[in-house]
């Protein structure tokens, strides 16, 4: 795997690692992000995000940031001029997949074991992570969640969205017809999401994990939550 930086990631072949909880083969399922109905729950956060990197390129024009659980990395497009990526996933094909882009906005990928800290695996700060629908993957995101706070320069910038659970509506077609849908694809979607926030239980979770100036918003839908903070100067 392509390191810039000389960091060793593990190499696990896919999220079905042991001790995880088995989320079934979820890669097919990143295409979907960027077809209707999918973007009616993603645009938001892409904006949202979009909004937050605008920010940090304000404040560190040549900033390098770390992306959590990159997947197909689609979000990169709304990334200003400026910025550099390195990419981190527990799933090779999706690091993979973003180094063979061969944009020379991304300086490396690393393959990740799930639930470690990152910045177990990572040697040095970033001015900036996201991590775009991936908290609720991590069963253990309290050590994670401060793992990624050691990760950033001190005052360094988060941006997290995760699917909204303090509210009825996404349960509800999460548990009908989105379960559906993905037993058609050949995953369920029961086990897909072991740890789920509301707004109130999320920004406890960022302050008890070290970091300050949390601010967490659902989105207009009202089916995602997205979190900005930072760690502390
Ligand atoms: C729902 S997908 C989101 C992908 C992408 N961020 C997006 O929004 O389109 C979750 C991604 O997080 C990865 N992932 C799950 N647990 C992780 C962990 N502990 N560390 C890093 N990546 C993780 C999965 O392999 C998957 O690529």
């Amino acid at each position: 795997m392509n390191n810039a930086d000389g960091e060793h990631g593990a190499r696990v072949g896919h999220p079905g690692h042991p001790g995880h909880p088995d989320q079934g083969d979820y890669f097919a399922n990143h295409a979907r992000a960027r077809q209707f109905p999918w973007t009616l729950y993603h645009q938001p956060l892409e904006r949202d995000l979009e909004r937050f990197l605008r920010g940090l390129a304000g404040e560190h024009p040549a900033g390098e940031v770390l992306v959590v659980g990159c997947g197909l990395l689609h979000e990169i497009d709304a990334a200003p001029a400026g910025l550099t990526f390195h990419v981190v996933d527990i799933d090779e094909r999706a690091v993979e997949a973003v180094l063979d882009r061969g944009d020379l906005r991304i300086t490396g990928g690393t393959v990740v074991v799930p639930e470690e800290p990152v910045d177990h695996v990572l040697t040095r700060q970033f001015a900036a992570i996201y991590a775009k629908e991936v908290v609720e993957h991590v069963l253990a995101w309290p050590s994670w969640l401060v793992g990624l706070r050691r990760a950033l320069v001190p005052g360094g910038r988060l941006w997290l969205s995760t699917p909204n659970y303090g509210e009825p509506w996404l349960p509800a077609i999460e548990s009908t017809v989105l379960e559906l849908i993905a037993r058609k694809s050949g995953f369920s979607r029961r086990q897909l999401h072991p740890t789920r926030f509301s707004r109130g239980s999320l920004r406890r979770g960022l302050l008890g994990a070290g970091f300050e100036d949390v601010a967490v918003r659902s989105t207009p839908t009202r089916l995602a939550l997205t979190a900005w903070a930072r760690a502390p100067r």
